[in-house]
């Protein structure tokens, strides 16, 4: 199983945030939605998906929805004080996520956020590659994705593709392996 971590940065390098002042750019969200679809799933922290419920239609009773961008897609939320989300699995650890996965028949994983999520994937060596979408924009103090968070790591990732995505936002893409 090949495990994709899937993040929006700012230029400033921050874990980007986004609230209803400052959404996500859309030229990311449709490449998170592209992504996605290729994978056909993706694992998603218990905070971030509640964000998604307010701002799309993957609640219970819509996923099937034709303006929906997850429709038919396997998703999987990571949670330890949630046991049951109607039309989704929830999974109580990385690893319950990719077997989950797995015996679905999925060759690849696509880690959609938030922070935590990434950082526990990042910390357990679960990551194989990342896209990073970076938007044209700074942001004070935020949210950083590590490789450890008590410690000092240093690490080379190898470059495996760049491109542009339209409006500033750029595309990086690298192997962890
Ligand atoms: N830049 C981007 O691409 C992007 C994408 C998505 C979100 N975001 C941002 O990320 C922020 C939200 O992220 P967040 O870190 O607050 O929350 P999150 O990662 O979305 O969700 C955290 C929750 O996931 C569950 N979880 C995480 N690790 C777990 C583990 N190892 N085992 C079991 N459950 C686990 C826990 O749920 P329980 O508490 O239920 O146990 C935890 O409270 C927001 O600011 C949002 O804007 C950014």
């Amino acid at each position: 199983m090949k495990t994709i971590l899937w993040a929006a940065l700012t230029a400033n390098g921050n874990y980007a945030q986004s609230s209803p002042e400052n959404p996500p750019k859309p030229e990311a969200l449709q490449d998170f939605a592209m992504q996605a679809r290729a994978a056909g799933n993706f694992i998603v922290g218990r905070r971030t998906f509640a964000g998604m419920q307010d701002s799309t239609r993957v609640a219970q009773g819509e996923q099937s929805g034709a303006g929906n961008p997850f429709a038919g897609l396997d998703i999987v939320v990571l949670s330890q004080s949630v046991k049951e989300i109607p039309g989704v699995k929830v999974v109580e650890s990385p690893q319950a996520a990719l077997a989950y996965l797995q015996a679905k028949g999925h060759t690849t994983a696509l880690l959609s956020g938030g922070a935590d999520l990434h950082n526990t994937f990042l910390a357990q060596r679960l990551v194989d590659e990342v896209i990073f979408d970076i938007a044209p924009v700074f942001e004070g103090k935020g949210l950083n994705l590590l490789l450890d968070q008590d410690h000092y790591l240093y690490k080379d990732v190898q470059l495996l593709d760049c491109k542009p995505l339209g409006s500033g936002v750029v595309q990086l893409r690298y192997s962890l392996a």
